[in-house]
């Protein structure tokens, strides 16, 4: 997590520096600080416990300015959120900062307190100032004494270095989490997203695993893993979202609620014609892939975990396919049994999850047929390293709690399944000409935002909530419940309405509310005699239903009518009053709704 952003040029690079910062404070945000050199090699730094915002009040009221720096925004690993804990971290000459975990920082601590450095903060970051330190009085430049502490350093991270002696100089190294260099006009810079830099520039170039960059002012030279200089492509940058804007919404939150329609009609977009999805859809030679496929195997985290959940029940019933769905951080640790055939699909917005990628990297190895991303972030991680993968295009999403990514994400899944089994013979025809309905539905879901805002004064004091939905909705809820924790920190837990008898029955009084989604399918008679279940014991019940559904508003429970859909829709559009309750809730609340506490948006450490 943590956001890394740093410069070489010319010109005074501060304010490029804290404005990259406030770009990336989706990645974690308790603490922030840069540090800038001038061109005798003198090193300033100023560091702030807190948001951006803090740091940047402190540069206004005493100034610092310089041609080469690095800053940092912190989400705490080793160390609480502190201002000494905060980086940029110095050893000597030696100035790091740094994403991602050092897992063996205690053996190196231990060595190098044996050879006199003192350690004057808890985080594992101070342990890679003073290795390079160390090596660099063995190696004449700094890119040789990253290079050697890269193999000794052990972990998942990124990281940025400057060395006084060379004050035109920034290092940088990829080991597990992702890194970009920014090329402007006889400058460089260098971050952790490409965000960060859209302001200054739109040529990347990304960094592969065990990469080490020496950026200077007018050069760039990257060796890879085995030291081996290499050349990794300039790529020009379409994306068009300015992080900054907020396009007149309160919450960045809000208006990527606002941005489904869009996102869904993008993300549509050449990939539907004639009542077909165009396999290509998902890269080169999927077709082929896609007709051998017997088995899918779903991993993601979070929210993208809750999209993977929905589509098995896609893949079993429309492809007639097994498919298993796991959180990355349980796959990737246990023994796991591959079927034959079968297809290996992640699912994440950034691209950069860390647990999702060992999991793909292990799955590589336990002999899966091939491997699909359905990705939000185009030259990420996940992307570059799987076979196939199906890109979003959702619009970069800045809210720490997930929404138009999600809905997304279960089209793209749509999509999948559905040419999973038109590519093996099956007749995929109406369900395919059903999806370009999707934008105006999720619209006509959105307007329910009023009677919705309406609706969330009577959660903002429970301190407790209960999410029912049976089959696809099930995930639907658990998303539901997901939302509501993130953001207003209400705990919400979610069930399978068929389990409320086995034990979460017993939680019901008037204090519980218990949010039902309820289309109109062939389980709606069955979640009725759940919710009376509920209403018998006094439970206040809150039902997003068909408008067909035959349920109306009494005492004990509120019905808020949703448009018919087709049922293969429906967990789409019931995802948006869901989405729009908790933001309300939280709003009344007074939350911090974009970057929730102790939350953040790109968990790049495991
Ligand atoms: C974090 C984010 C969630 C996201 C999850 C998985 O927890 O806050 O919104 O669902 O990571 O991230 P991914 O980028 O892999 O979808």
């Amino acid at each position: 997590m943590c956001g890394i952003v740093g410069a070489v040029a010319q010109r005074d690079i501060v304010e490029i520096l804290v404005e990259g910062l406030r770009r990336l404070e989706y990645r974690g945000y308790d603490s922030a600080g840069v540090a800038v050199m001038e061109a005798h090699g003198a090193t300033q730094q100023t560091k702030r416990l807190g948001k951006v915002a803090e740091l940047a009040d402190a540069l206004k009221a005493n100034p610092l300015s310089g041609g080469t720096g690095i800053a940092h925004t912190r989400w705490a690993t080793h160390g609480e959120p502190s201002e000494v804990n905060a980086h940029p971290h110095v050893s000597g000459d030696i100035v790091v900062v740094h994403n991602g975990i050092i897992e063996n920082h205690q053996v190196l601590r231990n060595e190098l307190r044996a050879k006199g450095y003192e350690f004057i903060s808890q985080t594992d970051t101070e342990v890679i100032a003073h290795l390079i330190a160390e090596l660099r009085k063995e190696h004449d430049t700094l890119v040789e004494a990253v290079q050697a502490a890269r193999k000794l350093l052990h972990g998942a991270y990124g990281t940025a270095v400057m060395d006084s002696r060379e004050p035109e100089t920034l290092v940088v190294a990829r080991s597990g989490a992702p890194l970009v260099i920014g090329y402007g006009i006889g400058e460089h810079f260098v971050a952790s997203d490409q965000l960060a830099l859209l302001p200054v520039t739109r040529r990347f170039q990304f960094l592969e695993e065990g990469d080490v960059a020496e950026v200077k002012r007018t050069s760039v030279r990257i060796f890879d893993a085995q030291d081996k200089p290499v050349e990794r492509e300039i790529t020009e940058s379409n994306v068009t979202h300015d992080a900054g804007d907020k396009a007149g919404y309160r919450h960045f939150m809000l208006k990527e609620i606002h941005e489904q329609p869009d996102s869904l009609r993008a993300t549509l977009e050449g990939r539907v014609t004639d009542g077909r999805v165009v396999a290509e859809a998902f890269g080169a030679g999927s077709i082929d892939i896609l007709r051998q496929v017997q088995a899918v195997q779903i991993i993601a985290c979070g929210t993208s975990y809750h999209a993977g959940m929905v589509a098995r029940y896609w893949f079993e019933e429309i492809a007639g396919i097994p498919c298993q769905v796991e959180i990355a951080s349980e796959f990737r640790y246990r023994k796991s049994v591959v079927l034959p055939n079968s297809l290996l699909v992640t699912i994440s917005q950034s691209g950069e999850t860390a647990d999702t990628l060992a999991a793909l990297r292990l799955a590589k190895e336990l002999g899966y047929t091939a491997s699909l991303t359905i990705c939000n972030a185009p030259g990420s991680s996940l992307v570059r390293e799987s076979d196939l993968a199906y890109m979003m295009r959702a619009g970069v999403e800045i809210g720490v709690a997930s929404t138009k990514a999600f809905t997304v994400q279960l089209t793209g899944l749509l999509l999948l399944t559905m040419s999973i089994a038109q590519e093996q013979g099956k007749d995929v025809k109406s369900a395919v000409q059903l999806l370009n309905q999707l934008p105006r539905l999720v619209e006509r879901a959105l307007s329910l935002s009023d009677q919705i805002e309406a609706l969330a004064e009577d959660f903002a004091h429970k301190h407790h909530a209960l999410f029912l939905g049976r089959g696809t909705q099930y995930p639907i809820a658990m998303e539901g419940a997901l939302k509501l924790k993130e953001i207003s920190y209400i705990h919400a837990e979610a069930y399978a309405a068929g389990e409320l008898k086995h034990g979460p029955l017993a939680l019901i009084d008037e204090d519980m509310p218990v949010i039902v989604v309820a289309p109109n399918n062939d389980l709606l008679e069955k979640l009725k005699s759940n919710m009376e279940e509920v209403r018998a014991r006094g439970g206040q019940l809150y039902v997003f239903a068909d408008e067909n559904a035959e349920m109306e508003s009494e005492p004990g429970i509120q019905v808020i009518p949703m448009q018919s859909v087709p049922d293969l829709l429906a967990p789409v559009i019931y995802t948006v009053p869901l989405q729009l309750l908790s933001y309300y809730v939280a709003l009344i609340k007074g939350t911090d709704v974009d970057q929730p506490r102790n939350l953040a948006k790109s968990v790049t450490v495991e």
